[in-house]
């Protein structure tokens, strides 16, 4: 029996479903290129990666830039969405890389993955929809000692001058949506608020340690408007 979707993944996917086909266009533009420098960010902070797991790894822009950058190191996907990952499938056989990738289509809530068996586990835009008492727990398990956390998502920022500018630019995006590509309009209509809402950088740490994660540092760039979380398990 197929288990029950949880409330953040059935916000996903109101909010992306039918998206696939212009998604990589749609993160980069909507975000004024600050999706490819927060990608930089996560490689920047990757030390000699041979096993990656990439949660929520969606189409893949983060995930072929693992590989690029990192020859020796083997990537592992996860994502909910069918039709996302067959983007991202497509782009590892066309690009020869299908030894070098394993893509499981399921919530991060239910794959099953090995133990201790990654030495970066990364992710973008994951933590906010996740459940994250149950991430917490599956990033302890599939960690390996010595093994290194990169996780990232947008933040909502506390600035309220920072807030009015972002706001007015969700609103000019929505706007535009409407005109041009109406299946993103659920996206820009939900997220300003869904992201507003979400605690993501207050209460996963905290389950993070419970874990046996050390070193946790949040980081938030962009005047609040993202954030990561880092971390390492000891070795
Ligand atoms: C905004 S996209 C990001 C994709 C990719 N990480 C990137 O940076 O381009 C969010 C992705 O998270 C996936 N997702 C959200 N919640 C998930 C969950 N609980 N389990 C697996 N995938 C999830 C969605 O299917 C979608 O592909």
């Amino acid at each position: 029996m197929a288990k029950a979707k949880t409330d953040g993944q059935e916000t996903v996917l109101r909010f992306l479903g039918g998206t696939a086909d212009d998604y990589d266009l749609i993160v980069a533009e909507s975000t004024g290129g600050l999706d490819a420098h927060w990608k930089r960010w996560i490689l920047e902070r990757m030390q000699d990666p041979q096993q990656v797991l990439d949660l929520a790894s969606g189409t893949g822009i983060l995930s072929f830039l693992v590989l690029d950058r990192f020859p020796e190191a083997h990537l592992t996907g996860v994502d909910l969405q069918e039709d996302y990952q067959a983007v991202a499938v497509e782009r590892s056989k066309r690009r020869g890389l299908v030894d070098r990738t394993t893509w499981h289509r399921s919530a991060v809530e239910d794959v099953e993955l090995p133990e201790a068996a990654y030495d970066h586990i990364i992710t973008c835009y994951l933590p906010k929809y996740a459940d994250r008492p149950v991430l917490a727990e599956r990033l302890g398990r599939w960690c390996a000692p010595g093994g290194r956390l990169l996780l990232h998502d947008f933040a909502h920022p506390t600035d309220p001058k920072v807030e009015k500018v972002l706001h007015e630019r969700y609103v000019r995006w929505l706007d535009k949506m409407e005109r041009e590509r109406p299946y993103w309009v659920q996206c820009f209509e939900g997220l300003y608020d869904f992201v507003r809402e979400s605690p993501w950088t207050e209460d996963l740490p905290p389950l993070l340690e419970a874990q046996g994660f050390v070193d946790l540092e949040v980081t938030h760039v962009h005047k609040g408007c993202a954030a990561f979380i880092t971390g390492r398990k000891p070795l």
